[in-house]
């Protein structure tokens, strides 16, 4: 989040680890490309790729062509672009596990004629992280001597709060808290950040934003998708570690924080940190009264049939792992005493939709009720995808005779097209190198929002017991009576 005008990052080796991997392939790869495209990384900088195999080392070249014609084919309309950031390409080929690579890697970003920063992309899976940080450290390679030396680190953060605690220790013995990155892909979408400029940029809504006006909020990122390839990590995750400990608290933080002091690292994290502590930890009774878990059974996806998540690859048939959570949050505070914020995620929705949604207290009278027995409470609506923008829902008069009211919706997409924002993994990469941090989760957020979710987590941990859903659908046991009495209800998606 570049807050002056484009500015241009150092150049620096940009390591990979997992360099013929998933997330490279769908994420990373394109997103450098596509800041080759506009500029936003230095020319003279090399994109080094730790990859196992012989054959992937030789091949590295041609795999990442095929992800970029997969994933980013713009970026592959002009030959000589394409060429230009092929030279940048240089694999490298190494276990994680071998001392030896990170020495030969040591001598690769010594060896650079420009400069000596450094930044290392964790694209491994979390049984890795521990091992490589200490491999980079014992190489010297996290020393900032002759440049910088960053680390970018994948969620999840940790499984528990132990866990994360656990990670968060063995990487700051190798690195300063400055020099870690931890993503949370959500804060690299452009509609998100707009929550700021939105929030902090319009004096209009701050005498609102507060307890005084707002009934509750509902923040909702429904997904059609099931787990895809991933049973092995869900299994062990579910929607609560996948989601809501990370990008949901996280939308619920910048809703919820009062303004910083200025627009940076510290004092937007500080303020994000504030809202994590003052989120009312449940007792078991709540848990029960205040959290919905649910797991998709078969059903129809776009007139398709579709597969239970226990008859997904590398899911056990009687598993109880949620593939959808419903939370009603409290924060402690004097602005949201009393505000329930609802959180809800989950997989084979109906639809793709991720959204913010402020439900404000009907207006205190109605004054037309002799022909409009209700009005509907108004409603100011951020969405984050598909369509990104902002709605505001009002009540008007319907045009005609009689003074009847019928609701209006004052709509303003943010932009023309989806595709013309640029990726949350640009975004985020582009700030790493940087040196930017806002964006990036610090390492006592992410403990607090494992504290957030502990309570939760132990409560389902003893009860085994799950129901279904029907994939496709919003019959969700328990999801409507957990908002039971709020304005409104639930927003229909
Ligand atoms: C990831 C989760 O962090 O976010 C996935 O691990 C989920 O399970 C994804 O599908 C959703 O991201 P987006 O950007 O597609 O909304």
């Amino acid at each position: 989040m570049s807050i002056s005008a484009i500015a241009r990052p150092d150049d620096a080796d940009i390591v990979i680890f997992g360099a013929s991997g998933d997330l490279s392939k769908r994420k990373l790869l394109p997103a450098l490309a596509h800041m080759y495209r506009w500029n936003l990384i230095a020319r003279s900088s090399r994109i080094i790729g730790v990859v196992r195999q012989p054959e992937d080392a030789e091949r590295w070249r041609e795999h990442v062509h095929a992800a970029l014609l997969q994933y980013a084919p713009d970026t592959l309309a002009d030959a000589q672009l394409w060429q230009g950031f092929a030279r940048m390409l240089h694999p490298l080929l190494g276990d994680l596990e071998d001392p030896e690579t990170y020495v030969r890697l040591s001598r690769i970003v010594e060896d650079s004629d420009t400069s000596k920063n450094a930044l290392f992309y964790f694209a491994i899976p979390p049984a890795y992280y521990h091992l490589t940080a200490r491999n980079l450290h014992r190489a010297g390679l996290t020393r900032e001597e002759a440049g910088w030396r960053r680390l970018i680190i994948e969620k999840p953060f940790g499984m528990d709060l132990d866990s994360a605690r656990q990670l968060n220790r063995c990487l700051l013995s190798y690195f300063n808290e400055s020099q870690i990155y931890r993503i949370d892909h959500y804060l690299g979408k452009e509609s998100v950040q707009n929550l700021l400029a939105f929030r902090f940029a319009n004096a209009v809504l701050e005498p609102l934003w507060n307890r005084n006006y707002i009934d509750h909020v509902q923040i909702t990122v429904a997904e059609r998708i099931g787990i895809e390839y991933r049973g092995k990590y869900y299994e062990k995750a579910g929607a609560l570690r996948d989601m809501v400990q990370n990008h949901l608290l996280q939308l619920m933080a910048l809703v919820a924080m009062e303004p910083p002091a200025k627009i940076n690292a510290t004092a937007v994290r500080n303020e994000k940190i504030k809202v994590l502590q003052s989120i009312h930890r449940m007792t078991p009774d709540e848990v029960r009264t205040h959290a919905v878990r649910a797991q998709y059974g078969a059903g129809m996806i776009d007139g398709e049939p579709v597969r239970g998540y226990r008859w997904e690859k590398d899911v056990a048939h009687d598993s109880n792992t949620e593939t959808f959570v419903a939370l009603k949050l409290y924060i402690d505070n004097w602005r949201w005493q009393g505000v329930p914020f609802f959180l809800r995620t989950g997989k084979r929705l109906p639809s793709r939709v991720s959204e913010i949604a402020i439900r404000f207290r009907q207006a205190p009278l109605n004054m037309f009720k002799h022909t409009s027995s209700t009005i509907v409470p108004n409603e100011l609506v951020f969405r984050l995808q598909p369509n990104a923008g902002m709605s505001l829902g009002l009540n008007a008069k319907k045009p005609g005779l009689t003074m009847r009211l019928h609701p209006l919706q004052l709509d303003a997409p943010y932009v023309e097209h989806d595709e013309s924002l640029p990726e949350a993994y640009e975004t985020l990469l582009y700030d790493v190198l940087l040196g930017d941090a806002t964006l990036f989760n610090r390492a006592d957020e992410v403990e607090e929002a494992w504290k957030v979710v502990a309570p939760i987590m132990d409560v389902w941990s003893e009860t085994r017991k799950i129901t279904l859903y029907p994939a496709g659908t919003w019959d969700i046991p328990g999801m409507d009576e957990l908002i039971a009495g709020h304005e409104g209800g639930w927003r229909t998606l």
